[in-house]
């Protein structure tokens, strides 16, 4: 009888995963901390924040990527393949307050954009979760996530969000499962 009682409990352990902890969590301390170049990652990034609540912010280079396609193609392959993680603007905000980080980045070379990289290597994600929403062009996404646990390996990482480019009229429904699915739908 014990067995069955310790074995129920570890099935329900495992099935609430990081949803429990949502839960513990009564009122978490929400960040929405997005990248976006052309627009689709802030597009999603406000679409959950509208969701969600908490604070918005944007991660901003200090010397951004072109505008031009070709050249940010060639920019931001040179930094990745160098493994420079360019500087970024002062965020509006200190990510330490948090306890929750919503975090939006395109798929760029089938993980994430360099300044994403600055931007958790620059916090301390100790005893946060990042949930990961991205944008992608049909590589949808990569291997982003493995690239977010690798610099911060203190965190929990939530099931990520994959949208193709803006997501068209699903976004709305598509955002609402995934917060849903993690525990955070309000
Ligand atoms: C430099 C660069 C690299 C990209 N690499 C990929 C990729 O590897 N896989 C993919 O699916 N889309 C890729 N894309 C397309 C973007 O992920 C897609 O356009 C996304 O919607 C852009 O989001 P944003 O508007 O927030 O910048 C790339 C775009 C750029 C500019």
């Amino acid at each position: 009888m014990m067995k069955i009682k310790t074995m129920m409990c570890i099935m329900l352990l495992t099935l609430t995963g990081i949803s429990g902890l949502f839960a513990q969590e009564r009122d978490p301390r929400i960040l929405v901390a997005y990248f976006s170049w052309s627009g689709n990652s802030r597009l999603i990034a406000a679409e959950i924040h509208r969701r969600v609540g908490g604070d918005l912010v944007e991660i901003e280079m200090v010397t951004p990527y072109s505008r031009t396609y070709n050249t940010c193609l060639d920019q931001s392959l040179r930094d990745l393949r160098a493994g420079i993680h360019p500087s970024l603007k002062t965020l509006e905000t200190d990510v330490a307050g948090y306890d929750v980080v919503f975090l939006g980045y395109p798929t760029w070379w089938a993980t994430i954009p360099m300044p994403v990289a600055t931007f958790l290597e620059s916090c301390d994600f100790t005893g946060k979760i990042i949930a990961p929403f991205n944008s992608h062009g049909g590589g949808r996404l990569g291997q982003t996530v493995s690239a977010i646990a690798k610099l911060c390996p203190s965190v929990k990482i939530t099931q990520a969000l994959s949208i193709h480019y803006g997501g068209g009229r699903t976004l709305g429904s598509d955002i609402d499962a995934w917060l849903t699915e993690i525990g955070m739908a309000r």
